[in-house]
């Protein structure tokens, strides 16, 4: 390390871990990130990235030039005299539904003969309750001598990620002492210019909150996406329920969009495992139940109503699919309705032609040939049957609807995320069904 204000090294450039290190060499840091995976590092050092992430490549580019970001596979040294070793390493889920920790756990042996007497350890990782203080105690049996480990949860979404990291609606902090508080105070002071709250608590409480603010997320999700579905069947229409309840300021509009269920890298996987903690508490949990079943079938609903309107038959039907990815603004595809659709739509025989502004090449690794795919929207189209929008990126929301229609073996669209009016399509002369609107 060399210059610069907080010694910072982080391990894992994931998501999490290269947005959190870039935006700490931005305000003037100095900054070590490190991952095993050599190849990445490589590239990271050229100042190309990995993830698709508005903003982030020039940002890591700057810094790098600057000195105050670097990337290595050297642990050990990246170590040595770090003020701040933050582990931001993936905890995915396990078979059974609880956070996988065998990456963290490792990184925990290997750094700990290398750390000073002050570093500070912070796991920024998700990981389940009582984590921090199994760190804690593991360092000391690995040092000899106390480490601090603060628990400094992320709660940046992909596609924002450099705004929610820059400008957070609160930075969350659990540690045992008071000094180790005032530290990450410090460190994150420039982020919190707009009098956004920095809250200390417990290690406990922090680990908490990370769990239960995803799983309020999931839940809203789930609960508007039952609402949706409850609303098709009494000719009732789900945008104007969500205008009828959104003004009630404890309800708000926030978050409450019907569609083809959630997705992505967190969502899922901590939803798993809390409702696994809880398990393992004896505790039957029977909202975070509940709210998994509704989203693992609103990820069947378009296949669903594929399968009402094509009476069963979907042999040898051609289907489009707008939107890969699990949201737009990203090339991730984890847990991505989409997939589902892919996967029920092979089952069933139809013949598949899609389209992503930026995952296709993601879902290209895993399906091959299985699928064919179009270098744009309307490619996708020839000869459809139908088109599925799974993922709501704005290049859909304005396209030339006669040049769609004219396109398609027959105008039918399923709008799995209500991108479109219905007047507008029917006008247009499709077929239209959409999530929690009457036909
Ligand atoms: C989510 C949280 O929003 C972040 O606050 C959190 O930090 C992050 O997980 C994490 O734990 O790291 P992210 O997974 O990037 O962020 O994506 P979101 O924008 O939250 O979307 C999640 C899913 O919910 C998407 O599939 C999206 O389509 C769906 N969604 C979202 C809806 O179906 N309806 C909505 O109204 C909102």
């Amino acid at each position: 390390h060399k210059g610069g204000h907080v010694k910072i090294t982080i391990v894992g450039t994931g998501y999490v871990g290269l947005v959190t290190g870039t935006c700490f060499a931005e305000t003037g840091n100095d900054v070590i990130c490190v991952d095993i995976d050599a190849n990445k590092v490589a590239m990271l050092s050229r100042g190309e990235i990995p993830i698709y992430e508005p903003g982030l490549g020039e940002m890591v580019e700057r810094n790098t030039q600057l000195g105050r970001l670097r990337f290595t596979t050297d642990l050990a040294t990246a170590c040595n005299d770090a003020d701040l070793l933050y582990l931001a390493v993936g905890t995915p889920s396990a078979d059974d539904g609880t956070a996988d920790l065998s990456n963290l756990w490792a990184v925990v042996e290997q750094a700990a003969p290398h750390i000073g007497p002050k570093a500070i350890v912070v796991i920024k990782s998700t990981v389940p309750v009582g984590t921090n203080a199994g760190a804690a105690s593991r360092f000391k049996e690995l040092t000899g001598r106390e480490v601090d480990v603060a628990s400094n949860p992320e709660f940046l979404k992909e596609g924002a990620a450099i705004d929610d990291c820059m400008k957070p609606d609160r930075v969350v902090v659990g540690c045992r002492r008071a000094e180790v508080g005032e530290k990450l105070r410090e460190l994150y002071a420039p982020f919190l210019r707009t009098e956004k709250p920095f809250l200390v608590m417990s290690p406990e409480s922090a680990e908490m909150t990370k769990y239960v603010a995803n799983a309020m997320l999931a839940t809203k999700i789930s609960f508007i996406n039952e609402m949706a579905n409850l609303c098709e069947l009494m000719a009732a229409d789900i945008d104007d329920v969500r205008r009828g309840i959104g003004h009630d300021a404890r309800i708000g509009f926030s978050f409450l969009f019907p569609g083809v269920g959630y997705g992505g890298s967190c969502f899922p996987k901590d939803v798993r495992a809390l409702r696994s903690m809880a398990t393992a508490l004896g505790v039957d949990p029977r909202m975070l139940t509940a709210v998994e079943e509704v989203n693992d079938n609103q990820k069947c609903i378009v296949t669903q109503k594929l399968k009402k309107h094509f009476k069963d038959d979907l042999a040898g039907k051609t289907i489009a699919v707008w939107g890969l990815a699990f949201k737009p603004r990203t090339d991730d595809i984890r847990e991505a309705p989409a997939l589902t659709l892919i996967d029920q739509m092979l089952a069933a025989g139809a013949r598949l032609q899609v389209h992503d502004p930026e995952a296709a090449a993601n879902v290209k690794a895993i399906y091959g040939d299985k699928l064919s795919y179009g270098e744009n929207p309307y490619d996708a189209l020839p000869g459809a049957d139908a088109l599925a929008v799974m993922t709501e990126w704005k290049e859909y929301v304005h396209v030339d609807l006669a040049r769609v229609a004219h396109l398609m073996n027959t105008p039918v669209v399923f709008d799995g995320r209500n991108v479109y009016s219905r007047a507008r399509m029917h006008e247009a002369g499709f077929t239209y069904y959409g999530i929690g609107r009457s036909p």
